[in-house]
């Protein structure tokens, strides 16, 4: 038996356990893999008691994949270029931490969703932890431009002087919503992402209609039952297609069950089943 868990606050709506019990029966592993909260603050003395209680790994939820990153010994490129951390495994040398988000969103994309992302221009809004998470597996995949926008415009700038100090194949930028507003006759993106919580409020972004219209995809990293407002606001606006997060949050699980258990669990249909669980609630 191997023992895992996630940590956050809140942590009580986390599917990581039901996700990676899934993907242990489909290999026959036995595991058990808890929901741990922390107080802000208190993410080190949780993990420390985890660790110490015979634990083989965590997942870091919000609002600690920083403090994860701080606190790890050894971190990988990916981690780096996020400065967050949401897999640590333990191991002799220590902990050594990774970043599976931006992979979850690559295999989403150009698995479930059959996007080839060589070549591809894309709009990510928001310049939050999100952003900063998904940036450097984007480029490893292909994409050929990355543009942050965000209403704190210095903020996305800062994000792209952090992120283009580690060495990556692309072209990083940033702008304001108004720039977005200039550009619109011109210049469009393959794909948009919301990285924002703006939809969490029921706001919809300052994206001009034809960027959506113009894009094969507009993808939010926030999943639901039925589909978020930044959806709606793309498919009213006529972009050919449209997707939440709930692959994302599938993939990432299976790149950290990959990372503590050396193979790779199929997502698909734990996809699926996820799906009709959240879709049917
Ligand atoms: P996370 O770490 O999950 O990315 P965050 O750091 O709080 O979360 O970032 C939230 C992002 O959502 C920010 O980029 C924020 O924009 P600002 O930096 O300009 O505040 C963005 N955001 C939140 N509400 C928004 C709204 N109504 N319209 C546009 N962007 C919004």
């Amino acid at each position: 038996m191997k023992y895992f868990a996630v940590i956050g606050h809140p942590v009580a709506h986390s599917r990581s356990p039901i996700i990676h019990q899934a993907f242990a029966k489909q290999f026959g592993h036995e595991i058990t893999y808890a929901r741990l909260h922390a107080a802000p603050g208190g993410f080190a003395d949780v993990l420390a008691a985890f660790q110490a209680a015979g634990g083989h790994g965590v997942n870091v939820t919000l609002p600690f994949k920083l403090d994860a990153y701080a606190i790890c010994s050894e971190v990988s490129d990916r981690a780096k270029s996020a400065a967050a951390v949401n897999t640590i495994a333990f191991s002799k040398r220590g902990l050594i931490g990774d970043n599976t988000d931006g992979l979850g969103l690559v295999d989403d994309l150009s698995g479930r969703l059959g996007l080839k992302l060589e070549g591809l221009s894309v709009l990510i809004c928001g310049a939050g932890g999100a952003t900063r998470g998904v940036i450097a597996p984007l480029f490893e995949a292909g994409c050929r431009h990355i543009r942050v926008v965000n209403r704190d415009v210095q903020k996305a700038k800062q994000l792209c002087i952090d992120i283009n100090n580690v060495p990556h194949h692309g072209a990083l930028d940033a702008c304001s919503y108004s720039d977005l507003q200039a550009l619109k006759s011109g210049q469009g993106f393959d794909v948009l992402i919301n990285a924002t919580s703006a939809g969490l409020a029921g706001q919809r972004l300052d994206v001009p209609d034809v960027m959506f219209a113009k894009s094969r995809l507009a993808y939010d990293m926030v999943y639901a039952a039925k589909p978020t407002v930044f959806m709606e606001q793309a498919m009213q606006a006529g972009c050919a297609d449209s997707s939440d997060g709930l692959g994302m949050l599938v993939g990432q699980a299976a790149h950290a069950y990959a990372l503590w258990h050396g193979v790779m669990p199929q997502t698909a249909p734990v996809y699926k089943d996820l799906r009709a669980a959240i879709d049917g609630q």
